[in-house]
């Protein structure tokens, strides 16, 4: 891949992801950089975070519908990330489905961030949702985007015990913390190369000179 790497991310919200990603390019950790921050939320807090580190900042509106963007907003959306030169999508708490101008333009290269062990709890309010089903464990997944919502070739997963005292809340608070981690991870991965897609499964390729 010649020059930098560039990274475009999708949010909507406060951007603690955001934030795990621009700190994990800062120290090496990703070996890239944030290129462009879009929302589609005027006052994200995430696209303070942005400007704060001189990032490029954009509010994208997403026109009248709900759940995604207004189609020739997403086309806009293709453009603006295709003028920016961006190689990965990495939506980070980006609230909108996202649907085929971008899952075409990007395809294979759009990852997408959840707070549970997918398949389980697609959807939102999810650590709630564990929490009442009774479930002992929930997590997060990164995943690759498709045109199946949540449902994505799996990159990266990490399991979080819930408690009996846990609410929500503090299971949301102790799944973010694995977020911080396993999201700059696989990002990286896809930068050296090393996510081979077979199907529905993700492989980790070693890394060049080892076995
Ligand atoms: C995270 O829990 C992420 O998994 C989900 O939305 C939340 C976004 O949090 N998709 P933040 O905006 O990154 O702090």
């Amino acid at each position: 891949m010649g020059g930098e790497f560039r990274i475009g991310v999708l949010v909507s919200g406060r951007g603690s992801n955001l934030q795990s990603i621009i700190d994990a390019c800062a120290d090496g950790r990703v070996a890239g950089r944030v290129a462009v921050v879009v929302s589609d939320v005027e006052d994200a807090y995430a696209l303070e975070r942005a400007r704060k580190h001189g990032i490029e900042a954009i509010y994208h509106a997403p026109g009248r519908l709900k759940t995604r963007l207004e189609p020739e907003r997403e086309e806009a959306l293709v453009a603006l990330l295709k003028g920016r030169r961006v190689d990965l999508v990495c939506m980070a708490g980006f609230m909108r489905i996202i649907h085929e101008p971008l899952l075409t333009a990007f395809e294979g290269r759009i990852m997408n961030i959840h707070p549970s062990l997918l398949p389980a709890f697609s959807g939102l309010d999810v650590q709630r949702a564990a929490i009442d089903y009774g479930a002992k464990f929930s997590g997060c997944t990164v995943h690759f985007a498709t045109a199946d919502f949540d449902a994505g070739p799996i990159i990266r997963q990490v399991v979080v015990p819930i408690e009996d005292d846990d609410t929500p809340e503090t299971l949301a608070a102790s799944i973010l913390q694995q977020e911080h981690r396993i999201y700059p991870e696989a990002i990286q991965l896809f930068i050296e190369g090393r996510l081979k897609v077979d199907g529905r499964r993700v492989l980790t390729l070693a890394k060049q000179g080892e076995p």
